[in-house]
């Protein structure tokens, strides 16, 4: 497709792939190790290849990076660390050049602690309007105003000193204390966040991923936790911060303001809630568009959990008129090869994979189910997020010394939670160049196991059979076929283990047991497995489309 035909769809999002690019570790132009604006942008064409719709660029804003950037300073600048605001125009017109939509990550419950408005809060008094744009309150005597935990660990607030030098207020942060939250209740919070909106769209940017999008309200008074509430640490526990009803006041005006550059721009929501029916509702037509699927990205090695999860998912976002989402990785859990081959939901967020982990993932099974899932997930009807390394089959890394952690998460947690840095190394280029072809210094922020080396993209290039090639493959179908506008119907098996559906022509089968099957009749247009077999090998999944 050209680019302008692949721009002229106002609905694109209903059944785009979107790539996730993490810029810090994506392609360094500069000898700093860490990746950049212009990096990126000289990449652009290998995405275009690829075969994705959009690109979603992870934060680069101006931040002191206490927490990769999801800690901003200046939501209109750019971080020196990835370069200028021009890098950043001149990104958005490449991409537009090569036909890829730009959808920026937009931070709105917290900002940096460096943020100018922080810090004339800290230079004012209690009560002061310059307080009011955030979360302050008193204590409880010497203790916080209430019990609430960081998703980070330790306790949510932090104490400041006033300017006469006594102990003061407390500030609310439902991550590190360097991510103080806003005051949403606070009018001149939501007219900056529509400048904000404004700014990124006026320079051309097609969508912003929302971060935290179920924290931004919190329950009036700020009760403490009841003791299971602060026991129950699991993603879908509910919270006073959580998913409030009046976030989606929120969204309902952000929708107006996208809808002043056109019909086209969209909203991502991040919001960890459950079940998926309460996530849906963030996609009513009048709010966002897509949701990540985090449900389905939670879902274990399993064939019946999986269709469980997939009708509920098509049930819960077709009762709003949205598409359903899929995702396997992100920034934020264990990638997904090695997650697949490890237990279920427990290993995801937060805890990590770190040296004294006592479940690691075996390679093999990794290597075979991480593709297996991209093969199952690709076919599925609605929109597909993909993560930078995921179509190199790239494995969480392990082994990454304690000192070069710098996930908020390790630290708060004196290192009993490993955290995220492991799905957050620098990508592998090439395999002979320094850092792999991440950066001409060789620099890279955080080390590179040796498996990058084979797993480097010049050496899956062109390679037939290579996780790369499958993906294009994939992709490239994907479209032909119209996939992602399809409908899914189930093809019983004769084995509760594989499961079988069709979208168009297209029939996906995927086997989740310990047993091969035979292959179901028909011709493989893309499998997980390379080379022909005639059986569905256990963590094997193949698109057929009838046999001429
Ligand atoms: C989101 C981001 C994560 C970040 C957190 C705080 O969950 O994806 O990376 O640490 O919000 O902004």
């Amino acid at each position: 497709m050209n680019s302008e035909a692949a721009l002229a769809r106002a609905d694109w999002w209903r059944d785009a792939v979107v790539y996730q690019v993490y810029p810090r570790s994506f392609y360094a132009s500069s000898g700093t190790g860490f990746g950049d604006l212009v990096g990126i942008s000289h990449k652009l064409p290998a995405l275009k290849k690829l075969g994705v719709d959009a690109v979603w660029l992870s934060p680069f804003y101006l931040s002191p990076q206490h927490d990769a950037g999801y800690d901003v300073a200046d939501y209109c600048d750019v971080d020196p660390l990835f370069g200028t605001l021009a890098d950043a125009e001149a990104l958005i017109a490449s991409a537009h050049n090569l036909g890829l939509r730009i959808i920026v990550d937009l931070v709105p419950n917290h900002s940096s602690s460096n943020h100018e408005w922080f810090q004339l809060a800290l230079a004012s008094a209690p009560g002061s309007a310059e307080r009011a744009r955030y979360m302050f309150r008193d204590g409880d005597g010497s203790e916080p105003p209430n019990n609430w935990q960081s998703v980070f660990g330790g306790p949510a607030w932090t104490r400041v000193t006033e300017a006469d030098g006594s102990p003061g207020q407390w500030y609310l942060h439902l991550f590190d204390s360097s991510q103080p939250d806003f005051n949403w209740e606070n009018p001149e919070v939501s007219d900056f966040f529509d400048d904000v909106l404004r700014f990124w769209l006026d320079r051309g940017v097609d969508g912003f991923r929302i971060d935290v999008a179920h924290g931004l309200m919190k329950v009036p008074g700020l009760p403490d936790l009841s003791e299971n509430e602060l026991a129950d640490t699991s993603p879908d526990a509910q919270k006073p911060f959580w998913n409030q009803d009046a976030v989606h006041e929120v969204y309902r005006r952000w929708h107006n303001v996208l809808a002043e550059y056109g019909p086209d721009r969209i909203l991502t929501a991040e919001a960890w809630v459950w079940p998926l029916q309460s996530m849906a509702k963030y996609v009513r037509p009048d709010e966002m568009h897509h949701a990540f699927n985090f449900a389905y990205l939670s879902t274990s090695w399993n064939a019946q959990n999986v269709r469980g999860v997939v009708d509920e998912s098509l049930a819960a976002f077709g009762a709003v008129g949205a598409p359903s989402t899929w995702v396997l990785s992100n920034h934020d859990v264990i990638r997904h090869s090695s997650r697949l081959a490890m237990g279920a939901l427990e290993a995801i967020v937060p805890g990590g994979l770190g040296p004294d982990s006592p479940d690691k993932p075996d390679h093999d099974v990794a290597m075979r189910r991480g593709r297996a899932a991209s093969v199952f997930m690709l076919g599925l009807p609605g929109s597909s997020y993909l993560y930078q390394g995921e179509e190199l089959g790239l494995p969480e890394v392990i082994d990454i010394p304690d000192e070069k952690r710098e996930d908020p998460t390790f630290h708060r947690t004196n290192g009993e939670r490993y955290g995220r840095d492991g799905c957050r190394v620098p990508i592998p280029w090439e395999k002979d160049a320094p850092a792999y072809g991440f950066s001409p210094s060789g620099q890279s922020w955080l080390p590179q196991p040796e498996v990058f080396g084979e797993l480097a993209r010049d050496q899956q290039d062109g390679v037939d059979g290579s996780t790369l090639e499958l993906y294009k493959t994939l992709l490239r179908a994907r479209r032909e076929e119209t996939l992602g506008t399809g409908t899914l119907q189930w093809i019983e098996t004769d084995s509760p283990q594989v499961l079988g559906y069709r979208n168009g022509r297209v029939s996906v089968f995927c086997n989740f047991g310990e047993q091969p099957v035979s292959m179901p009749a028909g011709d493989v247009i893309a499998s997980s497995v390379s080379g022909a077999t005639d059986t569905l090998e256990p963590g094997h999944a193949v698109w057929l489309t009838p046999a001429n």
